[in-house]
């Protein structure tokens, strides 16, 4: 036979493979979400995340360190906060000494290089379990934006260095921006969820806070999986309303997203591997039924491959350890 193309020869052994890689992944390309809670010297399992922990403020600390010397840059903080905190307004997220406020000096402390980014949310703070301000069954805009800036501010004057509002509330990177310039923030950057779908595969992280919504859903503010113009039209108002780095939520349902924004814009993409994407992976991994290792790096070059030069992945910790080890 005489072939003018044989494709194969780009692929017949790793070094050739390596020549010609498009992708790679680093460990200073995820970003580490982490859950904490109250107490000292605690760590709790969560149901729904196998090999995946709440922990108090002193276990955080040594984690962040422990993904610092992997080479891991950057953390995403989430808080647990006590039922008898919640409330409709948010009022405990202001609290300059409340849960996340601690946390992110005691980070910043301990380890001062690395990037700590922080969800910027009612949800674990509301009764309703929302992202937003309930009135009657609505969850209102434009209050909810009001707190979200102060919310920003307060973790800023902690030490946050980028801020990560997830509420899908129209208009809150404006608010946020302005709040900066306002309080003399001039280097805390806005990281936001810009395209951010109403998606089941939250679910695990919801048993992780504790933060189900009690009642409805939250397709009035989450975008409609149906709809990619819809994350175009999110992804460029959040970047002209002064977004430093938008994200795509989940990731691998949405590859297609993710790839569309990254020929539109001029701003770092990030992709968030959501918890239940996690989970299926250590679910069908623990069945014996896919090789969990082989399965994660294969997800996390997807996402990348696909457009995204960060990715927020329960994964990270794991991912950076086998990607040291290939060295
Ligand atoms: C809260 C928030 C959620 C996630 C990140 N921030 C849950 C939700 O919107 O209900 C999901 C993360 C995950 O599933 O890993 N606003």
């Amino acid at each position: 036979m005489i072939l003018q193309r044989r494709n194969r020869i780009l692929r017949q052994n790793a070094a050739i493979r390596a020549m010609v890689a498009e992708t790679y992944l680093l460990p200073h390309h995820f970003i580490a979400p982490l859950f904490i809670i109250e107490g000292d010297n605690k760590t709790e399992p969560i149901a729904s995340m196998p090999g995946y922990y709440r922990h108090s403020i002193d276990k955080t600390v040594a984690e962040v360190k422990e993904l610092y010397s992997l080479g891991i840059r950057s953390v995403l903080l989430f808080i647990k906060c006590d039922d008898a905190l919640k409330d409709n307004t948010g009022a405990e997220a202001l609290n300059p000494s409340g849960l996340m406020q601690r946390a992110i000096k005691a980070i910043r402390n301990a380890c001062p290089d690395i990037i700590v980014m922080t969800d910027v949310a009612l949800d674990p703070y509301s009764i309703y379990g929302h992202d937003g301000i309930v009135d009657g069954t609505a969850i209102v805009n434009d209050p909810t934006v009001a707190v979200l800036a102060a919310m920003s501010v307060s973790h800023a004057q902690a030490g946050a260095q980028f801020v990560a509002p997830s509420d899908m509330m129209d208009s809150r990177i404006a608010a946020i921006r302005t709040a900066f310039e306002e309080h003399n923030l001039h280097n805390t950057g806005i990281m936001s969820y810009a395209a951010k779908y109403a998606s089941c595969f939250y679910g695990p992280f919801r048993d992780a806070l504790d933060s189900a919504p009690g009642f409805g859903d939250k397709k009035t503010y989450q975008m409609d999986p149906c709809n990619s113009k819809e994350a175009i039209k999110e992804t460029l108002m959040d970047i002209e309303e002064g977004a430093d780095i938008v994200m795509v939520k989940p990731a691998m349902p949405y590859l297609d997203i993710i790839s569309k924004i990254n020929g539109l814009v001029e701003v770092p993409i990030s992709a968030y591997h959501v918890s239940g994407e996690y989970a299926m992976i250590k679910a069908a991994a623990s069945m014996g039924w896919i090789d969990e290792n082989k399965a994660i790096l294969e997800s996390l070059t997807g996402i990348k491959r696909a457009g995204a030069s960060l990715i927020a992945t329960y994964f990270a910790k794991k991912a950076a350890q086998l990607l040291n080890e290939n060295l």
